[in-house]
């Protein structure tokens, strides 16, 4: 089985795979090659509050631990109320597995929150983190914290968390039909047709966009596939905010931080120089919207050249209809408008271009999206979303496949050291 029932495969499993993994290290910015995306530890939280409650000093104010856990309204399970309500972590309860750990479907009661008999109830995901110390309690406490505040339809609901002894655990809404990244590239997985696919994009740029048009602006840091969960119409919510980071204020056009995020979808300004802006997120926008279009990994360690990398190897083709095509998801069958698929190869090259300034805001991103909606740049050749639907639901494996694990910085003493000031420039 996974890492979730043999920690002993972890590191061989590691290294043999081929897709992109999430690496954090304490690589100092100056020894950070621009080539290669090595992230290292995580900054530090300050949070802004989008609930009715005015909270923006909580965004310039460093909180602690019992501060951020004591103010927010999530429920504080025991460990013993998630084992009941994940059956004891059964292997058959497997969700999926990540970096931080292994997630497991549980059930609790509605009203009281504890757990309930499987199968009554509401239905949840409970994520438990690998006992990795340090960097692992801090992206646990930096999630607590964001989404313990921010709520949008396009932000998957945490529900509560765990914080007994040494366990970590995080309680989230159920997304019945898991990962975007499931969907795309999961063998056996039903093709997504063309206006899923927007759709997907569009509810994925909401959350990008209340994200950096909020009052107080937070930059996600880890856009990618596998962290656009999706409900059962397929709305997608944005989930994993341990790399959540406050944006610059005043005048300021960056943060200064500790590079981090996932190979493949990092913006390269980033990865060079630390710098990070809300455009870094726009970049790795760029790069799911090129996930979207090909069926194709940001990085595919099984192809060849130029191929492993999605940006190198689309980036030419892009700006050209008549080579367009070469880069379709042959999935697709051909089944989208010539039109559209255009429109999403431009916005896309916008979105990855090299210099951060000239890309797109969010907002810009998500009207351009919208308008594909429009029925008049919706025609495709023969509809063929009633073959679809009738069988959409992706098989579910209780094992990650394809994952790596994110290499992480040595355990440390658990806080509370990094409860400080972000390094702002
Ligand atoms: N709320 C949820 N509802 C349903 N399935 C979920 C939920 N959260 C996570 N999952 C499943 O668990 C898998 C692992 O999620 P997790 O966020 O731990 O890792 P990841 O995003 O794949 O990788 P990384 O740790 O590098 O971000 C997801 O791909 C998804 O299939
Ligand atoms: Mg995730």
């Amino acid at each position: 089985m996974g890492n979730c029932l043999d920690s002993s495969s972890r590191v061989e499993n590691a290294q043999n795979s081929s897709y992109p993994s999430k690496v954090t290290s304490k690589t100092s910015l100056s020894s950070v090659p621009s080539t290669l995306t090595t992230y290292s530890t995580r900054s530090t939280l300050t949070v802004p509050s989008y609930t009715e409650r005015s909270a923006n000093e909580n965004l310039l104010t460093p909180r602690t631990e019992g501060e951020i856990l004591s103010s927010s309204n999530l429920k504080d399970f025991t460990f013993n109320d998630l084992r009941n309500a994940t059956r004891n972590f059964r292997p058959d309860s497997l969700l999926g597995e990540g970096g931080f750990g292994c997630v497991y479907k549980g059930w609790i009661d509605e009203q009281s929150l504890t757990a309930s008999r499987p199968g009554t109830g509401m239905v949840v995901a409970v994520k438990k983190l690998k006992p990795e110390g340090y960097q692992g309690h801090k992206e646990w406490l930096t999630e607590v914290d964001y989404l313990g505040q921010l709520h949008h339809r396009n932000l998957v609901k945490l529900i509560g968390y765990c914080s007994e002894g040494d366990n970590r655990l995080l309680v989230y809404e159920f997304m019945p039909r898991g990962s975007l990244e499931n969907h795309l590239f999961r063998r056996g997985s039903q093709p997504l047709p063309w206006a899923i696919r927007i759709k997907v994009a569009i509810g994925a740029a909401r959350g990008l966009s209340f994200l950096h048009d909020a009052e107080s602006q937070v930059i996600y840091r880890d856009f990618k596939a596998s962290n656009i969960l999706l409900d059962s119409e397929f709305n997608a919510k944005l989930s994993d905010f341990g790399l959540a980071k406050a944006g610059p204020t005043g005048d300021r056009t960056h943060v200064s931080t500790q590079v981090m995020g996932t190979h493949g979808y990092a913006a390269p300004e980033y990865i060079a120089t630390g710098r990070l802006s809300a455009k870094a997120d726009v970049y790795s926008f760029g790069v799911v919207l090129l996930e979207l279009l090909s069926g194709r990994r940001a990085v595919d360690k099984t192809r060849v050249g130029l191929e492993q990398n999605l940006v190198d190897w689309a980036k030419p083709h892009l700006g050209d209809k008549r080579k367009l095509y070469r880069i379709m998801d042959t999935r697709l069958e051909g089944q989208y408008p010539k039109k559209g698929a255009h429109a999403v190869a431009n916005l896309a090259l916008q979105c990855i271009g090299s210099e951060a300034k000239l890309r797109p805001r969010m907002s810009e991103v998500l009207a351009t999206l919208e308008q594909l909606q429009d029925p008049k740049n919706t025609a495709v050749t023969q509809p063929q979303t009633d073959r679809w639907q009738a069988s959409s639901t992706i098989p579910r494996s209780p094992m990650r496949q394809y994952k790596s694990p994110r290499r992480r910085t040595p355990a440390g003493s658990p806080l509370p050291s990094y409860l400080r000031s972000p390094r702002v420039h």
